[in-house]
C-alpha cells in the first residue's frame, strides 16, 4: 500500500473515524507502528527529550531532525509522515522556509509541523505561500515557552479561548491544513472542531478532536523525564506494550 495521501486524512474526518497518530524517531519503531495502521506517524522534537535525555526541546536541532526523519522515513510504507520545525528553524520566516524544504526534500515527510500562536502568523503564512504543507500546533507549546507556569491547560479563561479562537480562524483562512492541539480544555476542543474544516489531532485536550496523537515513550511508560498526567493510566496499566499501543488505536478509532 502506499504512503497516505492528506485526502486521506482528511477523509477520516470527514466520515467521523478517528485519526490516531504517534510519534517515532527510528526505523525499528516506525516499521512496528506503520504495521500496526498509525494514519499519522510524527517524527516529533520530544526526540530532545526522549532520545537525547534534555529537560526539554529548546535545543533540538535541524541536523537531528533530519536524521531521525531519515531513519523513520526510510521505513514507513502506509502512514503519514509528519516531521517538527525545531525551535531554532522557527525564530524567522526566511530560516523557516530553507529549514522546512530542506526536510521535506532530503526526508521524504509529507507535512511540516510548526508551533504557533498568535506572534508567528507571519511565519506560518511565509511558508503556506511557499507551498509547504503545514500543521500548526497551538496550546501549549514547549518550544516557546520556558516557566514551569506555563505547562497548564489553555483556553480556561475567556480572554485566551477567544485569542485561540481567533489564531484557528487566521490559519485556516491561509491555508494550513491540519491543527494540533496540546492541552487546551475540552470545550475549546468542541469549539474548534464546530468551526474548522482542518483536522484537528488533540494530545490532553479531551475526547472531542478528529484525532489523538501520543509521544510513542509515554505510552510505553519508558520516557526520560516524567510521563505526563495526560497519558490516560488505563494505558499505563496494560503488562505489554502492543496489547497498549492496539488498545489506544482501537479507543482512538471508536470514540467519535
Ligand atoms: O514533539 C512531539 O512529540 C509533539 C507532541 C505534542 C506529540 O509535538
Amino acid at each position: 500500500m502506499a504512503r497516505a495521501s492528506f485526502h486521506r486524512i482528511k477523509s477520516l474526518k470527514q466520515n467521523n473515524i478517528g485519526i490516531v497518530a504517534i510519534t517515532a524517531y527510528d526505523a525499528s519503531f516506525a516499521r512496528y507502528f506503520d504495521k500496526l495502521g498509525f494514519d499519522i506517524i510524527l517524527i516529533g522534537d520530544s526526540l530532545g527529550e526522549v532520545i537525547k535525555g534534555q529537560k526539554n526541546t529548546h535545543n533540538v536541532t535541524l541536523e537531528n531532525m533530519i536524521y531521525h526523519s531519515k531513519a523513520v522515513s526510510k521505513a514507513v510504507r502506509q502512514s503519514y509522515l509528519i516531521s517538527d520545525l525545531p525551535r531554532e528553524s522557527s525564530l524567522n520566516k526566511i530560516t523557516a522556509f530553507i529549514h522546512s524544504k530542506k526536510i521535506i526534500r532530503e526526508c521524504k515527510v509529507n507535512m511540516i509541523k510548526i508551533e504557533c500562536n498568535k506572534n508567528n502568523i507571519d511565519v506560518v503564512e511565509h511558508l503556506v505561500g511557499k507551498k509547504i504543507p503545514i500543521c500548526c500546533h497551538l496550546g501549549l507549546t514547549p518550544q516557546l515557552i520556558s516557566q514551569k507556569k506555563d505547562f497548564r491547560k489553555y483556553g480556561k479563561s475567556t480572554k485566551e479561548f477567544s485569542s485561540i479562537i481567533e489564531t484557528v480562524q487566521k490559519i485556516q483562512k491561509i491555508g494550513v491544513k491540519m491543527i494540533l492541539v496540546e492541552c487546551i480544555t475540552d470545550l475549546l476542543a468542541k469549539e474548534l472542531r464546530k468551526i474548522t474544516s482542518i483536522p484537528i489531532i488533540g494530545i490532553g485536550s479531551g475526547k472531542s478532536c478528529d484525532g489523538q496523537i501520543l509521544v510513542s515513550y509515554d505510552i510505553l511508560g519508558i520516557s526520560y523525564n516524567s510521563i505526563p498526567k495526560l497519558v490516560e493510566k488505563k494505558y499505563l496499566k496494560i503488562k505489554d506494550f502492543e496489547s497498549r499501543i492496539k488498545k489506544y488505536i482501537y479507543n482512538t478509532k471508536n470514540f467519535l
